[in-house]
């Protein structure tokens, strides 16, 4: 594992063995129906993909843009909306696409604003889940992987906007981020 970047929590087989297994349980939940996949950018691209991918259900696709971070690695908890979703998701079934829940301040807010537009469901689907750092009463529906307080990268999660395209999860320490 000396080539990768920072230390490797999920491989790519893994993130695929359980989007899939996340895609089929969104089959059986949502049997019959459409759904709209709603991807926050930037980081939920890679994950979003996959379980579009796997799912056989019809779908729609779309984005919303929120966000609590700065540059640095940890939450301002100031929640602002970048980009806008258009399309219309009066009386439809949402799946808000995430890659990772932390303080869940980002989710918090987006989801009551989703709510004002009067989706039939609305679920929440994230690729990881740090319980340890929540603050807000955000759960999500379906969850890829529990981590714990790590900077996490890889995968669609950046550190300064790099390493969104590696091909798994890994997380930097300290000594990790001197040479980036
Ligand atoms: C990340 C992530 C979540 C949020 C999680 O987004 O995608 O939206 O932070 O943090 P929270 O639970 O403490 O609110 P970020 O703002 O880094 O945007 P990005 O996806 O473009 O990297």
């Amino acid at each position: 594992m000396a080539d990768k970047i920072g230390k490797v929590l999920f491989t790519q087989e893994d993130i695929t063995k359980r989007a899939k297994e996340l895609a089929k349980q969104i089959d059986e939940d949502f049997k019959g129906e459409e759904v709209i996949l709603l991807g926050t950018l930037k980081g939920s691209i890679p994950w979003l993909v996959d379980i579009m991918k796997h799912t056989t259900i019809e779908t729609k696709l779309d984005f919303i843009s929120a966000s609590s971070y700065g540059s640095s690695t940890t939450s301002s908890g100031v929640v602002k909306i970048r980009y806008d979703a258009s399309i219309n998701m009066y009386n439809e079934n949402v799946i808000v696409v995430e890659d990772i829940i932390d303080t869940g301040n980002t989710l918090k807010y987006v989801v009551e604003k989703l709510k004002e537009r009067g989706p039939k469901t609305i679920k929440i689907c994230t690729m990881l889940n740090k319980e340890a750092r929540r603050t807000t009463d955000i759960h999500a529906d379906y969850v890829g992987f529990d981590v714990d307080d790590l900077f996490v990268i890889g995968y669609g999660l950046d550190f300064d906007q790099k390493f969104r395209g590696l091909p798994y999860i890994s997380y930097l320490e300290e000594e990790d981020v001197e040479g980036l």
